[in-house]
C-alpha cells in the first residue's frame, strides 16, 4: 500500500491522473474501472485537460463503472450514467461501445450482474480501478458487513450513505435504497487500485483502512491485501494516520527508477 499525501485535493488528483495517463500511454487499450461521487471530479477534469491539451488518446480505452442505482433510467439526471456522461465521457474520446455501467433497470438483476462480471473478464480484467471511500469505509457500494469476497450484485444502502448522497437528490427520501455494485472480490482483482479521499469527513475511515485491522466492518481495509494499491489523500483525509510523517518521507525520497510508478 502506498500512501501519497498532498496539500489539497487538486494536487492529489493531478498525481492520480498522471498514473492513469502513464498507463494509457503504455497500454492504449487499457481497461479502467471508474467511480462516481464528488471525489474523482478533479481527476476527471485533469484527464479531460490532458486529452485536450496533451493529446492523451482514449480512443481504445475501455471502462467499467463500479455501480449504479436500481430504478433509475440511464438518462435520469441523478443516475451514474448521467454523472459519467457529464463529468467525464463528454470531455474525452472513449467510443460509446467501450463504456460499461451496471444497468439500473435490469429486469433480471442476478443475470445482469453475472454478465457484467463476464464482460470484465472478456476485456482481460481491469488494469486500474479508481475508488472513492464512504465515511463508513465502503468502496463501490459495498457497505460495512459486505463479504470481502463478494462479486457484482445488488446491495442495500445504509441510512448513512443515503444521507451522504442526498446532496445529489435534493432530499434523503429521493435516494434509492438499492444499487448494483461491483463486489469487493471483483475490485480486488484489478491490477492497480487508486483510492482517493479528501476532507475531514473521510479521516476516520481512511485511518482504519490504512492502519486498522482488516474487517468487513470497514470494507476499505481489504486494500491492505492488494499488492498494488495507491492511496491519494489531502492533508485533512490523512489527519488520523499515525505514520503520516513516514508516508511523506517515503514519497519524497523515492529512488529515481521508482518515482514514475
Ligand atoms: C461511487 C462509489 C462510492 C463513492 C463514495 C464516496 O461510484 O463507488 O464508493 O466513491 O461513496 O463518495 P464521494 O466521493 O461523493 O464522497
Amino acid at each position: 500500500m502506498e500512501v501519497i499525501i498532498s496539500q489539497d485535493p487538486c494536487s492529489a488528483s493531478i498525481l492520480a491522473a498522471r498514473l492513469i495517463s502513464r498507463l494509457i500511454r503504455i497500454k492504449p487499450d487499457a481497461v479502467l474501472g471508474l467511480a462516481t461521487g464528488s471525489t474523482p471530479l478533479n481527476l476527471y477534469r485533469e484527464l479531460i485537460r490532458m486529452h485536450r491539451v496533451e493529446g492523451l488518446d482514449f480512443s481504445r480505452v475501455r471502462t467499467f463503472n463500479l455501480d449504479e442505482y436500481i430504478g433509475l433510467p440511464p438518462d435520469h439526471p441523478t443516475s451514474y450514467h448521467s454523472f459519467m456522461e457529464e463529468n467525464f465521457f463528454l470531455g474525452v474520446n472513449i467510443p460509446h461501445g467501450n463504456i460499461h455501467l451496471p444497468d439500473g433497470l435490469a429486469s433480471d438483476v442476478p443475470s445482469h450482474c453475472e454478465a457484467y462480471e463476464q464482460a470484465i473478464r472478456d476485456a482481460g480484467g481491469i488494469d486500474l480501478q479508481i475508488l472513492g471511500i464512504g465515511s463508513d469505509g465502503h468502496i463501490g457500494f459495498n457497505e460495512p458487513g459486505s463479504s470481502l469476497a463478494s462479486r457484482t450484485r445488488i446491495k442495500t444502502l445504509t441510512p448513512g450513505t443515503r444521507e451522504d448522497n442526498a446532496r445529489f437528490f435534493g432530499k434523503p427520501e429521493n435516494v434509492p435504497h438499492h444499487v448494483i455494485t461491483m463486489g469487493i472480490g471483483t475490485i480486488m482483482e484489478s491490477r492497480i487500485l487508486a483510492l482517493l479521499a479528501f476532507g475531514e469527513g473521510k479521516a476516520k475511515a481512511v485511518g482504519e483502512a490504512v492502519e486498522g485491522a482488516i474487517s468487513a466492518s470497514n470494507p476499505a481495509t481489504v486494500l491492505q491485501l492488494h499488492p498494488n494499491a495507491k492511496i491519494y489523500l489531502d492533508e485533512s483525509a490523512a489527519s488520523s494516520l499515525e505514520r503520516i510523517d513516514y508516508y511523506k518521507w517515503v514519497f519524497q525520497n523515492k529512488p529515481a527508477w521508482q518515482a514514475d510508478s
